[in-house]
């Protein structure tokens, strides 16, 4: 699919038919989000994904009851973890994947890498990852569209009530949902933006 079309045609879908996203679709998907790029190659995330229609009701229950993600065929849930400071393993493995076997250049890199991450707290930690696992979110809804399947980024939802139902444990926190499947109607609304001129300024 052309990159324009598929611009265009990607929207927030609302409602799914019961069609399901066959697994080698699904696999693309996912890949795509896992070759997201993340601020210091980081990847600070990891893809829950449900596939059981009455587990993605019972999800649907903590997101505000919508209905494109009680009838998905399949929900991403993104994690976002929070162990990127330079005493953590995970961001150290990271990093050393850059750094080869050279124990002084990895505490150079190491150092560098982790100057920001190293300043913040649990709250601040969750948002730096947030917002990179919206890159994998962005990365893998328009993946599906390139398959010709539906999607809709999911902000919407009971944290609290998403962590708990995931049982979620440290380093691993909701940081948004990606719901899938085939659209049961055309969108209600063409696209409505802001102008060009409006956004775009050359300085
Ligand atoms: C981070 C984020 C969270 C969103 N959360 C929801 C949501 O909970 N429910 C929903 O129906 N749409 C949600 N949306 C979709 C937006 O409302 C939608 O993208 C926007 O209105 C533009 O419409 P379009 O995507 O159809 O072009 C979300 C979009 C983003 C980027």
């Amino acid at each position: 699919m052309k990159f324009k079309k598929m611009l265009k045609l990607r929207h927030a879908c609302k409602l799914f038919d019961d069609r399901k996203i066959s697994q080698k679709d699904l696999k693309f998907i996912l890949k795509s989000g896992v070759l997201s790029p993340s601020s210091h190659g980081f990847e600070p995330w990891k893809f829950l994904v449900i596939e059981d229609s009455e587990k993605n009701k019972a999800l649907s229950k903590c997101c505000q009851n919508q209905e494109n993600v009680a009838t998905a065929s399949h929900n991403i849930i993104i994690l976002a973890r929070t162990d990127l400071q330079s005493k953590d393993e995970f961001a150290q493995s990271q990093i050393r994947r850059f750094t080869g076997s050279s124990e002084e250049n990895f505490q150079r890199v190491l150092k560098i890498y982790t100057h920001d991450t190293d300043l913040m707290d649990e709250k601040e930690l969750f948002h730096f990852s947030q917002l990179q696992c919206y890159l994998a979110l962005m990365q893998m809804s328009l993946a599906a569209m390139n398959k010709g399947i539906d999607s809709c980024m999911i902000g919407g939802f009971d944290k609290k009530a998403v962590d708990e139902f995931l049982n979620l444990k440290y380093p691993f926190q909701t940081a948004v949902i990606l719901s899938l499947g085939y659209k049961k109607n055309e969108p209600k609304y063409a696209k409505v933006r802001l102008d060009y001129k409006d956004v775009v300024e050359f300085i």
